[in-house]
């Protein structure tokens, strides 16, 4: 997968939405900042409300040679939740967009990996209530879970044995990544990537794909009509 800036706003095969949440102060914002821009910023500046950002991938298949068939264009969205409690009513207005979830916790606030639980419950509590069975696509949320800032070795309190047990048992994949060193970073996106596109092409295959097509300008999204091929759930509750 490799970052494409030459193409131009609307020359992609597919657009994808992810949504990063998690307690305030875990590093969403700097994880995205380091996927997208490959930086870093040490300076805590919380996040208002929702902020975005956007990135081009060129995605294939895991196990697919680069000789069988043209990459598919991804023109990823990634939504930027803030994890401040008095921001939750606007945030979680966001999660019904979503396709994938970016589930972040700090590896150094025992607090935060805690509230895992409850974020996955907004997850499900703001998405998928009473309408599992209108998309296919639902069934179940694809849920990444980060543990951030390994970097800081010394001062880890959730063991990677504990966060790995509660993914497994949770059916979420674990990471432990550092918007710092950019460690995990991308693999973590990727998997998210995968695991979205393996549910779009089930859903390609049954032909049963809206043809509308969110696009923006400027950060702000607005939804236009466009030709069937560009794929996108936006009728879709996740
Ligand atoms: P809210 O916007 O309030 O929800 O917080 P957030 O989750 O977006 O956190 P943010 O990315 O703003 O990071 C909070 C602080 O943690 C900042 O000072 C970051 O520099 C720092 N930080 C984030 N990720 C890492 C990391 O992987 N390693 C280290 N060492 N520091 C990090
Ligand atoms: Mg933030």
């Amino acid at each position: 997968m490799t970052s494409d800036q030459q193409t131009t706003n609307t020359d992609y095969d597919y657009l994808i939405k992810f949504l990063s949440l998690g307690d305030s102060g875990v590093g969403k914002t700097s994880f995205l900042f380091q996927y997208t821009d490959g930086k870093f910023d040490g300076k805590f500046i919380t996040t208002v409300g929702i902020d975005f950002r956007e990135k081009r991938v060129n995605y294939r298949p895991p196990g697919q040679d680069t000789q069988s068939g043209r990459a598919q264009r991804v023109h990823l969205q990634l939504w930027d939740t803030a994890g401040q409690e008095r921001f939750r009513s606007l945030t979680t207005a966001f999660f019904r967009d979503a396709m994938g979830f970016l589930l972040v916790f700090d590896l150094t606030n025992e607090q935060s990996f805690l509230n895992v639980r409850n974020w996955i419950s907004q997850i499900w509590s703001s998405n998928y209530s009473g309408q599992l069975q209108l998309h296919s696509y639902c069934e179940n949320p694809d849920i990444v879970l980060c543990g951030n800032k390994c970097d800081l070795e010394n001062l880890r309190c959730i063991t990677v044995d504990r966060a790995k047990d509660f993914a497994d048992k949770n059916g979420l994949q674990y990471f432990e990544t550092s918007a710092a060193t950019g460690q995990n970073v991308d693999k973590a996106v990727e998997a998210l990537l995968d695991a979205v596109m393996k549910r779009m092409e089930k859903v390609v295959d049954k032909s049963s794909f809206p043809a509308r097509t969110p696009v923006t300008d400027n950060g702000n999204a607005t939804t236009k009509v466009s030709e069937n091929e560009k794929h996108d759930n936006s009728d879709c509750a996740c």
